[in-house]
């Protein structure tokens, strides 16, 4: 198969945005207790934190973190995980089953935080609470200090505030899972509220209402529209989730995956834009896409939870293949391609709990391989995001129709005077020689070349092989008289950096 692109600077969307490459650490299984955290680990620092995970999560070149949850947030109380930690409580977390034992809260989390060099999402509880909790959260996170609340950090050890810009109002309230779900008038009306009052304490901050919980909501497309009806003028963005999985054997709708998110970004964009257009407003809601990944849920439902009421048990932890690497690949292309809209993007989750990173309890970390893909864009992405035109063959799919073979994105930073092309090549069965015509753009040769490819596309990594699947360099790859060329194998992704 043969396949043209174009890359041209004028095809510009909008600068690269850092925020892009979040992630997402939920109290949930075993992100938190033996992911991030772990005391008697032989690799602990000082403050219980795996050294090993936290080395990984830099490698995987993580610029942000949502925190702590998830369904987990919508029945947890904060100051539970606060003060002296031999005085706070075991509690029961009804939305995983599992025992909470508060020995990680948001102290600690601000301090990994730091040493990770990322910067903190906080998301407030609106499934069994309100305004009130919300801005005494709010107080204690991020006022200087000589109130009730601020000083209460101080006396934690923390007089520095944290400094939280960016905060979710609540997670998933439109899901009949969430404890405290509502309808969209209801969460609206709460959402809003918390809003205006926590823009009474900080007018700078970036407030993030809840989409759908996923496309294929019985609400979607009305809950963003009755929830911005009532909460547009007080908010920033508001969030998509999205988890996609092979289903049945279908590896061409999976491998078209991205296809699903353009379009889901596409269908929420327009909505906020259609609620500003009934007000006369030029305001631009973002989306934060603050969950996305791979995430084989019909295993999970068949086995439901596993847990009776056990601290930090196996929950979804699910082991990815090559193809999964090659569609989160893919999911990032969509994320970048889609920069002027997509303010926040946070894969979920960071560890063990469907993550990149893997870790055993007193044993090793090690890169899954999908950790490849989002370390690569990461690390590469930089100055602007171009668009790239495609002109290449179609695959029927059974789920998202006739969709290209290839997908790309481009970054091009002028100062670095650096070119980065990421592509994935989505047929099942044939390698696909791709040309690009670079349009003028200064190319002088191939810096860098990647591609995550398997002759066995179920190939996955393991404790006992935990470099199984890595990128390679890519095999056949030319520059000559601006055009680049390359093969690109069946079920592949592949990153080429040119200076
Ligand atoms: O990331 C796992 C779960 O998926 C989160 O807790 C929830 O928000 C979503 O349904």
């Amino acid at each position: 198969l043969n396949a043209t692109l174009t890359i041209d600077p004028a095809f510009r969307v909008a600068p690269v945005n850092r925020r892009t490459f979040g992630s997402f650490v939920e109290h949930m299984g075993r992100c938190v207790y033996t992911g991030i955290f772990e005391p008697d680990h032989p690799t602990a620092d000082e403050d219980g934190f795996r050294k090993d995970v936290l080395e990984l999560t830099r490698e995987l070149g993580v610029s942000l973190v949502r925190y702590p949850g998830g369904n987990f947030v919508s029945g947890y109380r904060w100051e539970d995980g606060v003060g002296p930690v031999d005085q706070r409580p075991r509690r029961l977390d009804p939305a995983w089953h599992s025992i909470e034992t508060n020995e990680f809260g948001l102290g600690e989390f601000a301090r990994w935080a730091r040493k990770a060099g990322v910067e903190p999402m906080m998301a407030v509880n609106l499934g069994t609470r309100g305004v009130q909790e919300a801005i005494d959260l709010l107080e204690y996170a991020n006022h200087p200090g000589g109130t009730r609340w601020s000083r209460l950090r101080h006396e934690h050890g923390s007089p520095e505030p944290y400094g939280i810009a960016l905060w979710c109002l609540g997670n998933e309230l439109d899901g009949p899972w969430q404890i405290g779900h509502k309808t969209a008038r209801e969460y609206g009306r709460l959402a809003a509220e918390t809003a205006r009052a926590m823009r009474m304490i900080d007018g700078d901050l970036e407030l993030v209402a809840c989409g759908s919980s996923g496309s294929g909501m019985p609400t979607f497309g009305s809950w963003e529209a009755e929830v911005l009806d009532e909460a547009f003028d007080l908010v920033d963005h508001i969030s998509c989730h999205a988890y996609y999985q092979e289903f049945d054997g279908d590896l061409s709708s999976f491998l078209a995956s991205a296809v699903d998110m353009d379009r889901f970004i596409a269908a929420v964009t327009a909505t906020a834009d259609h609620v500003a257009a009934k007000r006369g407003s030029r305001k631009r809601i973002g989306v934060s896409f603050d969950e996305w990944n791979v995430w084989y849920q019909s295993r999970h439902r068949e086995t439901g939870n596993p847990t009776d009421w056990e601290v930090a048990p196996r929950i979804i932890e699910d082991e990815y293949n090559v193809a999964d690497a090659v569609v989160v690949g893919n999911l990032l292309i969509s994320l970048l391609r889609n920069t002027d809209r997509v303010a926040v993007a946070c894969q979920a989750q960071l560890a063990n709990v469907i993550a990149p990173i893997r870790s055993e309890p007193g044993g090793d970390a090690w890169r899954q391989t999908t950790f490849h893909p989002f370390a690569l864009t990461s690390r590469l992405a930089s100055g602007e995001v171009l668009q790239v035109r495609n002109s290449s063959p179609s695959v029927r799919t059974a789920r998202f129709g006739e969709v290209d073979v290839v997908d790309a994105v481009a970054t091009h930073d002028d100062d670095a005077g650096t070119l980065t092309l990421f592509v994935v090549n989505r047929s099942t069965e044939d390698d696909l020689r791709v040309t690009v015509d670079l349009r003028g753009l200064a190319a002088h040769e191939v810096a860098e070349a990647w591609t995550v490819h398997d002759a066995d596309v179920r190939a996955t990594n393991t404790e006992q092989q935990p470099d199984r699947v890595t990128p390679h360099p890519t095999a056949d790859v030319q520059l000559t008289a601006g055009t680049l060329a390359a093969t690109l194998p069946a079920v592949s992704w592949t990153a080429i950096r040119l200076t």
